[in-house]
C-alpha cells in the first residue's frame, strides 16, 4: 500500500514537473482583471454558502468517533507518520487531517470517490468508504483537534499578504486561516507547504485522468496564480499557527 503512490504512469508526472499540463489548463492573463475580481470573489461567496445550505439538507448520517477511530487504522500508514511524503504528481507530504473539520474531510472524500479529485491513490481509499465510514473518519479526525490557533495570524510578507488579499482567501478560510465559514470548507493555516503548494496547483489542471481537482471555487481563485505565487502563499499559511496535526500512531496496537 505504501509504495502505490510511487508506480503511477511516470509520463503525466514529467510533464507536470515540467509545467506542461499545468499551463495548458490555466489562464494567466488573471492580472487584466483584477477591478472584476472582487465581484467574482463575492459572487463564489454567495454561490457556495447557498450549495453549502443544500448539502447539508441532503446529509444524514452522523459520524461516530469510536468507529472512526477503528476505520481509521487504513489511514495511519500514510497520515499518522510524521513527515510521510507521497510521490505523486511531485514529492510532498501527505497532508495533515487530524484536527481538519468533520464536514470537510467528508467532502474532500466524496470528491475523490466521484473523481473530482483524481488522486489516484486517495480516489481507490475513497472509493471503498460509505457515507457512515466517512461520517465516522471526519468525525474522528476533527476530535483529534487539541488546540485552537490564535485569532490573528502572523504577519506575512509584503508579497505574501497582497497575493492572499487578491484572493480573497480569509473571506471563506477564516481571518487566522483556521476558521473556515462553514464546516465544508478546510483550515489551511499550518498546512504542509509543500501540499499546499500541490493543491492550489491542482485546481487549475482541467481534463487530466491522473491528476487535478475539479471545484467551481477554488478553481477561479487558483487560477489568477502563477506557480511561484502559489509557492510564496503555500510558504506563508505553512507558517500560521494553525489546528491541524499529525497525530503518530502505531500500526500494531
Ligand atoms: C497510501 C497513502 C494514503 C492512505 C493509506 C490514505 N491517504 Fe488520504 N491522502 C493521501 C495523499 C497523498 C493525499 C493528497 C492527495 C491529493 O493531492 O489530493 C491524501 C488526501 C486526503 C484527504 C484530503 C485532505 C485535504 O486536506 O484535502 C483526506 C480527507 C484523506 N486523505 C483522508 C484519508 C482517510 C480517511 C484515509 C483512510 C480511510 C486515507 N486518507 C488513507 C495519502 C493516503
Ligand atoms: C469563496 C470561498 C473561498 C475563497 C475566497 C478561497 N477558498 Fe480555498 N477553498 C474553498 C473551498 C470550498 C475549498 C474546498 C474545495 C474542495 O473541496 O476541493 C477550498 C480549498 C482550498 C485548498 C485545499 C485545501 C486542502 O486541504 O486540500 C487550499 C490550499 C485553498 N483553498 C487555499 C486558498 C487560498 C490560498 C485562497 C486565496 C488565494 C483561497 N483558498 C480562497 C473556498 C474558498
Amino acid at each position: 500500500m505504501r509504495r502505490l503512490a510511487g508506480v503511477l504512469p511516470e509520463v503525466n508526472a514529467s510533464l507536470y514537473n515540467q509545467g506542461l499540463i499545468f499551463c495548458a489548463g490555466s489562464i494567466h492573463c488573471a492580472c487584466k482583471m483584477i477591478p472584476m475580481l472582487s465581484t467574482i470573489v463575492r459572487t463564489l461567496v454567495a454561490a457556495a454558502t447557498f450549495s453549502v445550505a443544500l448539502a447539508a439538507q441532503a446529509q444524514g448520517v452522523t459520524g461516530d468517533v469510536q468507529a472512526g477511530h477503528k476505520k481509521a487504522e487504513m489511514c495511519i500508514g500514510c497520515h499518522g507518520i510524521v513527515g510521510y511524503q507521497n510521490s505523486f504528481p511531485e514529492i510532498h507530504k501527505v497532508p495533515k487531517i487530524s484536527g481538519q473539520t468533520d464536514k470537510y474531510i467528508v467532502a474532500a472524500l466524496n470528491a475523490y470517490k466521484k473523481g473530482d479529485r483524481k488522486h489516484p491513490t486517495m480516489r481507490g481509499i475513497a472509493g471503498s468508504l460509505s457515507d457512515q465510514d466517512m461520517a465516522d473518519l471526519g468525525a474522528y479526525y476533527a476530535s483529534q483537534a487539541d488546540k485552537a490557533a490564535p485569532d490573528t495570524p502572523r504577519t506575512a510578507s509584503t508579497a505574501a499578504a497582497a497575493l492572499i488579499e487578491k484572493g480573497a482567501c480569509a473571506s471563506c478560510h477564516g481571518a487566522n486561516f483556521s476558521k473556515p465559514i462553514d464546516p465544508s470548507y478546510p483550515k489551511i493555516g499550518g498546512q504542509h507547504a509543500d501540499y499546499l503548494f500541490v493543491a492550489l496547483k491542482a485546481y487549475t489542471v482541467e481534463g487530466n485522468n491522473m491528476i487535478g481537482r475539479s471545484n467551481g471555487i477554488m478553481a477561479g481563485i487558483a487560477k489568477q496564480y502563477t506557480p511561484a505565487e502559489m509557492r510564496e502563499i503555500a510558504k506563508y499559511l505553512s507558517t500560521v499557527e494553525g489546528d491541524l496535526k499529525v497525530v503518530p500512531q502505531s500500526r500494531f496496537r
